[in-house]
């Protein structure tokens, strides 16, 4: 029997007002690996995340995390079971130091019971933001922000990341070891993720599943080497 899936998403249908944008979207990512969501700028990858997460109000169709059926929920019930976005232009409290960043998001994601991720595993994943717990959030680097915005992501007990572009302003390297931790999380503790990117190449580097939307429909879906070998290849 086939394993079941980690996130189901199933005929999803969203827009604004009255524009439709998503046009029955269903894809599953499996536990512990990164399903890589690409297409064209304006082709509905974003809509596709706030409508899982529960942010567009006109979405329609069916989003299961792990065998529960979770569209008709609000956003707090679906990040309490473990859904996360990662916002396009950093999901993080500029005002505020790192230190109060982690605290803040720990005081809301790390009461649940079976919260596996607290500040302190987060610290010992980017050690680079240990040190500096007192600065402003808003004065770090682009990729330290990264960092930071991604520790946020993984408080509490995490099972589905849904991440919009983390790299834009990221260094090759720093990139490379973003993802590099990304696929490091999937790994080892279960977690899945879906990870929307411009920098095909590099996301490719950690797919163990590709879906391609054109004009906000699943126009390819399969492996990373069916997704080169597909006629849709040449769009990217
Ligand atoms: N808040 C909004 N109100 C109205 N239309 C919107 C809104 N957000 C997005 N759209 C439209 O929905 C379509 C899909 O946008 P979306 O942001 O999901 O695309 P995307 O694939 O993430 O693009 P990009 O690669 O540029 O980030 C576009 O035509 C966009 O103009
Ligand atoms: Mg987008």
């Amino acid at each position: 029997m086939s394993e079941p899936a980690l996130l189901d998403v199933k005929c999803l249908v969203a827009g604004y007002g009255n524009k439709t944008v998503l046009h029955d979207v269903s894809f599953q990512v499996m536990p512990g690996k990164v399903l890589t969501l690409l297409g064209h700028n304006g082709c509905g990858k974003t809509t596709t995340l706030k409508a899982i997460l529960g942010l567009n109000d006109r979405a329609k169709g069916e989003v299961w995390l792990g065998g529960r059926r979770v569209d008709q929920e609000p956003v707090s019930a679906r990040v309490a079971q473990g859904l996360r976005l990662l916002p396009e232009g950093r999901g993080i409290f500029a005002t505020l130091t790192i230190g109060e960043n982690l605290d803040v998001v720990a005081d809301r994601n790390c009461r649940v019971p079976d919260s596996r991720i607290g500040v302190q595993e987060v610290l010992k994943l980017f050690p680079a933001l240990a040190g500096r717990l007192s600065t402003l959030a808003g004065s770090l680097s682009g990729g330290q922000q990264q960092m930071l915005a991604l520790g946020l992501a993984l408080l509490g007990s995490p099972r589905c990341i849904l991440l919009d572009e983390p790299s834009i302003g990221l260094a090759p390297n720093l990139v490379e070891r973003l993802f590099d931790m990304v696929r490091e999380v999937c790994r080892s503790a279960g977690v899945g993720a879906v990870l929307v990117e411009q920098n095909v190449s590099a996301s490719m580097k950690i797919a163990d599943h590709v879906t391609i939307l054109n004009n906000g429909a699943v126009v390819f879906d399969g492996s990373p080497d069916e997704a080169r070998e597909s006629n849709f290849w040449h769009f990217f």
